[in-house]
């Protein structure tokens, strides 16, 4: 039988017939959650195409990114890629058509991204990520709006304080750190891909890296110990306590984002626990509209992106999955082939009404149809019968309290 490409996902119905499979109920329920939550923020929706210039990616996202292309030449001899992530597409369309809106811009979008990662746990090659970005606003309430709609869109799915925390830093900080040590400018990159790597490689390893920017591994690890906020995270935690959202963060300058383009303040959700890789990764990057546009226009940005992947594993594992059953309102049953008529038209009537309908294509006995009805979650059944004067009667039975009574077609909607 073939299977997918390693790494993407079959997206199935409820019930699952095996329990590592995709479930697609449960991608809407997120999708819809996630919606709702950007809404009551503020935030309106949009949408980029999944493939872009080859440059779009390899002009700012850094080399992690880059290595992890899904890219090809095209059949006119373009160089292109799958997005691997939505925020170099999210900046050349504001830079377009940014002076159309009003500031500050509150966008957000689900795409599906690529990246041709090794196949591990949190990680596929393709998955949904709920973005949310906020252009025009230097000011550190816009930092700590972004990060309050993070809390609130992972609290709309039934997480608590005591699941996730939003680990919060900031490159200034780094930044500050890098001036004492006299870090050349042009290798900041460098040394922010070795503090993002802390915990994943050998201290040997990462310690020789810090002594070549003068520093060790030691001294960096006392100085994210010490977790001075700056004056910006200072701002944007006073912001988050009158929201009574204190609990949800904590400064940890062990955060800096392996992506390039940041220059501000960025932030990770975890699992309490640490279980899991991260939830969801963001912060602020000013320069990237004005490097996306040729310096054309320049616009300060800030956003995150919240995966699915992560996400499901972790509602799955605090036993936050809804039940995603049946949809359906009202199951048609036909006993009597004569009435199959008389039975599509009350089907219409229903499905016109907004009702969710289904029957049986051909004829079958009823207490099968009636077997069906339960097994689809129907709310109702609707017996389609001839009554004593000749006339089509329905008897409608309600499921849950199993009571049953007859109505005539006209008042059945
Ligand atoms: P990112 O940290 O690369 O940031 O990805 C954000 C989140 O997407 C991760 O925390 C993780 O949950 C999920 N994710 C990333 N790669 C994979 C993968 N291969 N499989 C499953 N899940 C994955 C960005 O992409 C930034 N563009 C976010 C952003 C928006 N920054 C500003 N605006």
């Amino acid at each position: 039988m073939m299977q997918p490409l390693p790494g993407f996902r079959d997206f199935l119905p409820e019930p699952l017939p095996f329990p590592d499979s995709w479930s697609a109920d449960l991608r809407r329920h997120i999708f819809e959650s996630w919606r709702a939550s950007a809404r009551r923020y503020g935030f309106r929706e949009y949408d980029g195409p999944p493939l872009e210039p080859l440059e779009l990616f390899t002009l700012k996202s850094g080399e992690e990114i880059v290595r992890q292309l899904f890219n090809f030449r095209d059949k006119g001899d373009r160089d292109v890629s799958l997005r691997p992530e939505m925020t170099p597409t999210l900046a050349r369309l504001v830079a377009t058509v940014e002076r159309h809106y009003r500031k500050p811009i509150k966008w957000f979008a689900i795409p599906q991204l690529f990246r041709y990662e090794k196949h591990q746990k949190g990680r596929l090659r393709e998955h949904f990520q709920f973005n949310a970005d906020i252009f025009g606003e230097a000011d550190p309430a816009a930092d700590a709006e972004l990060v309050a709609l993070l809390i609130d869109s992972l609290r709309g799915l039934g997480l608590t304080a005591d699941d996730f925390v939003i680990r919060l830093s900031s490159r200034r900080a780094w930044q500050g750190f890098q001036e004492r040590l006299g870090v050349d400018a042009a290798r900041a990159y460098d040394f922010y891909q070795a503090v993002d790597k802390l915990d994943r490689e050998k201290e040997a390893v990462t310690d020789a890296k810090f002594r070549e920017f003068g520093t060790s591994l030691d001294a960096v690890r006392q100085f994210i110990a010490a977790a001075e906020p700056t004056a910006e995270l200072r701002r944007v935690l006073d912001d988050l306590a009158s929201r009574g959202m204190s609990e949800f963060v904590r400064i940890d300058y062990g955060i800096i984002r392996g992506l390039a383009y940041y220059t501000g303040v960025v932030f990770e959700a975890f699992d309490r626990k640490g279980e899991f890789r991260a939830i969801a990764g963001g912060g602020r990057y000013d320069q990237l509209v004005k490097l996306v546009s040729g310096g054309k226009v320049d616009l300060p940005g800030l956003g995150f992106g919240m995966g699915d992947v992560v996400l499901t594993e972790l509602l799955k594992s605090r036993g936050l999955l809804p039940a995603l059953g049946g949809v359906l309102d009202d199951y048609v049953i036909i006993e009597d082939e004569t009435l199959r008529g008389a039975a599509l038209a009350i089907v219409q009537r229903l499905r016109s009404g907004g009702r969710r309908v289904d029957f049986s294509l051909t004829a079958m006995k009823g207490d099968k149809q009636f077997k069906r009805a339960l097994e689809l979650g129907a709310s109702r059944t609707i017996r389609v019968e001839r009554g004593a004067d000749g006339k089509t009667v329905l008897k409608v039975r309600d499921l849950v309290t199993r009571a049953e009574h007859e109505v005539s077609p006209e008042v059945v909607v």
